[in-house]
């Protein structure tokens, strides 16, 4: 069957085949399919779905497009954490050096900015020098040397994720199971790992917003898991507020620092406590949750998980002057303070409304290959059930670009919901599903 036809069959609802899934997925990892027909097949398959046989397909498919890391020769258990995508989830950042302090290896495999959401690649990157562009080889001497290394994927592993997940961010085919499904369980069965602890996101700011839909979305990662002989464990959490007060990258950097100096705001510390206690566990560490808490406390108030992540800085050719010296970082153009009209207290905030004006800023990608301002993005005020004054600062926006200045304010301002009503703040941690 040629492209077209593949196209119009899933259009049309039809289970493909396997020859036609890797037909697709070969075609654009080779490039002797386009990105208008690739595009096209994703729409398709975000409106008609994908069974669970095509998915397990999809996964084999692009995790087979290049090299499965062999990470046998490091002796211990190998672990990984990845999200589903969220606002503000630097928990990458901080959870690396954490989890790796405690004596887990931790070799990462990360993604950029998808659709509203931020990417760890691109949150790194906004240190100066730091690269993520690894071979092989030097990515499995980095956790032998120092238990962390975040790479991206580059075109010996997992190269279709890598094309497929630039084209689904700018063509609105991010919120598929399937598709979600394929793009992080090949890379994560690809890294070669023992153990993988998955941050399912569920509400507003998620890409699977309601929660019987993101539960399925965390039951089949667990399946593929299975099928694919790694320990999975999913734990679904909150997105309905941002993570922490700082979108954009380099906000985000500086955000990590803190909470490795144990300044972490409560929401995101929860969250990134309950991901890297799941790690600890399963790789042996510790016997039980709460002596795996006291471990990663202990490695907070001791300072070695931030010696960790300034140790990674520097194997990753970052500048960690920048990082121990945080106001030397260059400062926007722009930086204006967003205020409220009216006093309220906070009922809700819209994670995916911030998300899309931290792109517009500069933050993030509204076409492949847009360079990214690692500056611009939106610190919060205020989180939910916080009593706002008027004129008193909900938000302040950071941007090189003064034609989005207007838009970005009203924006962020419509993001807030104020009440008089006293609300309770989210829950986040809902629950977590395990493979083994
Ligand atoms: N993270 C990924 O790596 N891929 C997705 O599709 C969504 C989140």
């Amino acid at each position: 069957m040629i492209p077209y036809e593949i196209i119009e069959k899933k259009q049309n609802g039809h289970q493909l085949s396997k020859d036609e899934i890797q037909v697709m997925v070969r075609g654009f990892t080779d490039g002797t399919i386009p990105d208008y027909q690739i595009s096209a097949w994703l729409m398709a398959i975000y409106f008609q779905g994908f069974s669970t046989e095509e998915t397990a397909v999809l996964v084999d498919t692009m995790l087979h497009s290049g090299e499965r890391i062999d990470l046998s020769e490091l002796t211990g258990y190998k672990a990984d954490k990845h999200s589903t995508g969220g606002v503000g989830d630097k928990v990458s950042l901080i959870l690396g050096p954490l989890v790796a302090a405690a004596g887990v290896q931790i070799p990462m495999i990360s993604g950029r900015g998808l659709g509203h959401t931020g990417g760890t690649l691109d949150k790194l990157e906004s240190i100066p020098n730091f690269t993520t562009d690894y071979t092989i080889d030097k990515f499995k001497q980095q956790v032998a040397d120092i238990g962390l290394c975040i790479m991206s994927q580059n075109n010996n592993i997992v190269p279709a994720d890598k094309k497929m997940y630039a084209l689904r961010d700018v063509t609105a085919t991010v919120k598929s199971i399937p598709l979600i499904c394929g793009s992080i369980m090949s890379k994560k069965i690809a890294e070669g790992i023992d153990g993988l602890v998955l941050d399912v996101k569920t509400g507003r700011g998620a890409f699977i917003s309601e929660y019987e839909q993101t539960k399925e979305l965390a039951q089949k990662l667990v399946a593929i898991g299975r099928e694919f002989d790694l320990d999975v464990r999913a734990i679904i959490t909150d997105m309905n507020q941002p993570l922490g007060s700082e979108i954009g990258n380099w906000n985000e950097v500086v955000e990590s620092i803190d909470c490795l100096k144990g300044n972490g705001p409560d929401n995101l510390m929860e969250v990134t406590m309950e991901l890297s206690v799941a790690m600890v566990v399963m790789a042996g560490k510790a016997g039980t949750d709460e002596e795996a808490k006291g471990i990663l406390r202990e490695k907070i108030e001791n300072g070695q998980a931030l010696e960790k992540f300034y140790e990674f800085v520097e194997a990753q050719q970052g500048d960690v002057d920048s990082v121990q010296n945080l106001e030397k970082y260059p400062k926007s153009k722009y930086i204006e303070e967003i205020r409220s009209p009216e006093e309220g207290i906070v009922q809700e905030i819209d994670s995916y409304k911030l998300g899309m004006t931290s792109v517009q800023l500069g933050a993030g990608r509204l076409q492949m290959g847009d360079e990214l301002d690692p500056k611009a993005g939106i610190s919060l005020r205020q989180k939910v059930g916080d009593s706002v004054k008027s004129n008193e600062a909900l938000a302040t926006i950071m941007t090189e670009k003064e034609d989005v200045l207007e838009r970005a304010k009203s924006s962020v301002l419509e993001a807030f919901s104020l009440g008089e009503g006293q609300v309770t703040p989210p829950t986040m941690i809902h629950e977590s599903i395990s493979s083994y």
